[in-house]
Order: structure tokens, then sequence, then C-alpha cells
């Protein structure tokens, strides 16, 4: 059988929390409290934008000080998220939005978006025109907070992706990955497949390709600078420590300059 091509994060969508099942999301979710309570005076309307399923957005929801909004480019993950939240006691709305569509005017007082998502913003133009979408979404002196993973990251992660696999119901998925330092680019191939339980014969199967951007600090500072944000921290990995270039994962926090 011929595997059909699919966009990201369709069919990974129902596999995406059996992938992440080792990632501590409720110590994401401590640290980006601890940034917005250190960065912000009075955190209330919080949006993540590139959300997922929603997990940091459901951790975030139980220390029961925000009002919580969760947007993302696909809505597959947007379903899956939405699912969570039924089944969970908070409210959490949630949007099928990408970065640049955002609709939202000066709703929030600090977005967020974790998990190399930013990653997935391939050049210059893409990061500049989604940090610019995001600036509007923000009151004045809200925050935008991000991460984003650099080529020490790829290099450091790239042999324990390399041919993962994992199930969840009647989906598995197996995984390669590769990352081409010359253009830094991390390409993760997911090949999907859907089961006949009963039989265990594979009834359908699909190939998710995911191309994700890794930027040096230096490349990140230097799109920063172009933008109308006020620098105000570059943390490395998850302590509030000033990030280098030799930093895995930087975490950025970005004041919106606007003043109405
Ligand atoms: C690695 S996942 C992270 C999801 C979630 N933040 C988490 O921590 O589990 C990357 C997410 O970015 C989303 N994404 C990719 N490009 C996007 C874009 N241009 N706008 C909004 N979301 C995007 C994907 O759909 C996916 O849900």
């Amino acid at each position: 059988m011929v595997p059909n091509s699919t966009k990201e994060y369709s069919k990974l969508a129902k596999l995406y929390d059996t992938l992440m099942g080792d990632v501590d999301y409720e110590s994401w979710a401590d640290y980006i409290d601890e940034i917005m309570q250190t960065h912000h005076k009075d955190p209330i309307d919080v949006m993540e934008a590139a959300c997922g399923t929603g997990s940091v957005l459901l951790s975030l929801a139980e220390l029961e000080c925000y009002r919580l909004t969760g947007t993302d480019k696909s809505a597959e993950m947007i379903e899956v998220a939405k699912q969570k939240v039924e089944e969970s006691e908070y409210q959490i709305k949630l949007e099928p939005f990408s970065f640049r569509d955002l609709p939202y005017r000066n709703a929030f007082d600090c977005v967020y978006s974790v998990f190399d998502s930013v990653n997935y913003l391939h050049s210059e133009e893409e990061l500049i025109t989604s940090l610019e979408t995001i600036r509007k979404t923000l009151k004045p002196n809200g925050l935008f907070i991000f991460d984003f993973s650099t080529p020490k990251n790829s290099l450091q992660s790239v042999d324990h992706l390399n041919e993962a696999e994992g199930e969840s119901g009647t989906l598995r998925y197996f995984r390669k990955s590769w990352f081409t330092p010359a253009d830094k680019i991390h390409v993760n191939e997911f090949e999907i497949e859907e089961l006949d339980l009963s039989t265990k014969k594979v009834i359908s199967s699909w190939t998710e390709t995911h191309r994700q951007r890794a930027y040096t600090l230096s490349e990140m500072l230097s799109i920063l600078d172009q933008t109308s944000y006020h620098l105000v921290a570059k943390y490395d990995g998850f302590d509030l420590i000033e990030a280098d270039e030799n930093s895995a994962r930087v975490t950025i926090v970005l004041r919106c300059q606007k003043t109405q």
C-alpha cells in the first residue's frame, strides 16, 4: 500500500499525546507562569499560540488565575484539545488560527508559544509577519513569550528522535528524523498506519513530513531587531538564566511597545 501524503498535524493529531508521553507539561506551564508573573504586573488574559492538544493550557488552568485561549493552525489538533477541555473542569476558548491569521486586537496581557512551534516558521519574512500579528493581539505592555530550538538542540536530539515508534488505539507511527546543518532544516517524517485491530492488518497509511528551521540565538536576535517589540529577556532552557550561543533551546520574552 502506497501511503498518502498528508499535511502537518492532521493524522498525527490523535497520536500527538502518545508521542509527547515523556514531556513534563506541568513544569513547562509552571515556567511560563513564573515568566508571566516576573515580567507582567497583572496577567489575566492569556493566549497560547500553536497550543497543539492543549496540555500546557490545561496545566495553567489548574492555577485558576488566568482567562485562557488557545489557537493552532491545525484544526485536528484543536479538535483533540477541545475534547480534553470538555473532559476537564476548566473553560478554555479554542480556535483554529495560524500565527499570521489571528483576528484578536488588544485582547491579551500575555501570549506564549512553546515547544519549538515558532521553528515551523522557515523564513525571516514569515517570522516577522507572525510576530507583528501577535503584537496586534496584545494589550499595551503585553508580553509575547516564545521558545525556539537552535541547531545545537537538533544535533543533540536527532539520534534519539530517529526510528522512534508508538501506538494509540487503532493508529501507530514510525518516525525518521534528520537534520541538515547547511540549511538548518530539521525534518521529522512520520509514517502513520491505521490497523484493523481484529485482523492486525493495515487498512490505511499516510506520510506526514514536518520541517522545522533551527535558528541560532544571533539569527533570532537580528530578526527581533526588525520588529517593534522591546526585548525583555532571553532565557536558557527552563531557567531564568541568560541564554547564549551555546543554548539548545532559548525562551524569549518580548514586550509590546504600543501605548494604546
Ligand atoms: C511541537 S507542536 C507544539 C504544540 C504545543 N505547544 C505543545 O507544547 O505540545 C507544534 C504546533 O505548532 C503548530 N503550528 C505549526 N505552524 C503553525 C503556524 N504557522 N501557526 C500556528 N500554529 C502552528 C502545529 O499545528 C502544532 O500544533
